[in-house]
């Protein structure tokens, strides 16, 4: 395996050689975030065609249009209240916040009339992008830092909703060695990279697993999201009434650390190729793991939410109304190629098997929301 030497991998052999090892979340998190360099921290397309890897919303404006679906029904459960915020974490090139302000102002003037929605995104040159992906919306729009969203002063009434924020945030890699719990540390040897299994460097490990009723197998791999539950928690101070909305790839805890994933599930996107070697190109390539839904609906609750729904993601979009709006998407497209295209490319978001629908998941949770009845909690069909 070719390694390839890159601004970032020399950075972080330095510091390697320097200071001495570091774990594989300090690791992960220079690869995705070191300013400038870092792969959401640096120049060009990461997501769709040109970009390493697609997201649903790349997929079809018709995913925003239901998730604002969803939204609108927030706001009637709550009493059509006169302001209603909405935020967005992780929200890329704003492609998402867009199509669900151009369902809100089409379809729901009366609610859009009081909506700002506020975008949270890590890379702050994005928000040249959002602007101008959301110049039909100016007046509406707010930015905050990740470090403003979590100085406790920003707080809100409203929905916060996120499309695949969870799975980038940096993780720590565990191993089960003989002798018990290790953590996976990042070293150098022979000037590359190299991994290195030792005592934890925080108790926060062996607790989370506990926490969640895990027990791993003897050489099982894992991944440990500590700063899922972290982030959760800052989002529901910040919220005073109404939901969080998480769609992200991932599982309960007892199946996302099952034996059978005796790897774990770190993996890499580069140019639309899964690559599971993390060390091969630092700063080129996407590094993800999938989310353990269990640790954000404990979380949640100790944070004082409620866990409202919970299922896959083509389970959501059905209830949602997807069909509908595919329907009527239809309608206005007139040659028969460009319907194939639209059916197939729809098919991806909600197909169980091999598409989009299955490992991604939609977790609501709610705030100071009495008996909320949203759409995705209806009978699919009925
Ligand atoms: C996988 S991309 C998803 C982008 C977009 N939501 C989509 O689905 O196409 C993850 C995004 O989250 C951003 N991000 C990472 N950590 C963040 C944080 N703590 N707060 C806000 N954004 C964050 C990254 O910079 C990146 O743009």
């Amino acid at each position: 395996m070719t390694i390839e030497t890159t601004p970032l991998s020399s950075i972080i052999a330095a510091r390697i050689a320097d200071q001495g090892r570091i774990t594989f979340v300090d690791f992960m998190a220079a690869c995705l975030y070191e300013p400038g360099i870092g792969y959401y921290t640096s120049a060009g397309r990461k997501v769709g065609a040109e970009g390493d890897f697609y997201t649903s919303i790349t997929v079809h404006a018709a995913f925003g249009r239901v998730i604002a679906r969803e939204i609108a029904q927030m706001w009637r459960t709550m009493g059509n209240p006169g302001e209603f915020t909405l935020v967005e974490c992780g929200a890329g090139n704003g492609r998402l916040a867009c199509d669900i302000m151009d369902f809100l102002v089409e379809r729901e003037p009366d609610m859009y009339h009081g909506v700002r929605l506020v975008l949270v995104e890590q890379e702050p040159s994005l928000e040249a992008a959002q602007r101008e992906m959301l110049a039909g919306h100016s007046d509406r729009l707010v930015w905050l830092s990740p470090d403003e969203f979590a100085s406790g002063r920003f707080t809100f009434s409203g929905c916060l909703y996120s499309n695949e924020l969870i799975d980038a945030l940096p993780t720590h890699r565990v191993v089960m060695a003989s002798d018990g719990l290790k953590e996976v540390y990042v070293t150098l040897k022979n000037g590359e990279f190299a991994e290195e299994a030792d005592e934890p460097s925080t108790p926060e490990l062996a607790a989370h697993l506990k926490r969640v009723g895990v027990e791993l197998h003897p050489t099982q791999h894992a991944e440990i999201n500590l700063n899922a539950p972290a982030w959760l928690a800052v989002a529901a101070s910040a919220l005073q009434q109404g939901f969080i909305l998480t769609i992200d790839y991932g599982y309960p805890a007892a199946e996302l650390y099952t034996p059978r994933r005796k790897s774990g599930t770190l993996l890499c996107y580069y140019r639309h190729q899964t690559e599971e070697n993390p060390y091969i190109r630092p700063g080129l390539q996407d590094i993800t793991s999938h989310v353990d839904f269990t640790t954000l609906m404990l979380c949640g609750e100790t944070a004082g939410l409620q866990n409202i729904w919970f299922g896959e993601q083509y389970r959501f979009l059905l209830a949602t109304g997807i069909i509908e709006e595919i329907e009527e998407i239809e309608r206005s497209v007139r040659s028969d190629e460009e319907k194939l295209r639209l059916r197939l490319t729809l098919k991806k978001l909600i197909l169980p098997e091999g598409g989009m629908g299955d490992t991604f998941k939609v977790l609501i949770q709610s705030k100071g929301v009495t008996a909320p009845r949203l759409l995705c909690q209806q009978k699919i069909g009925g």
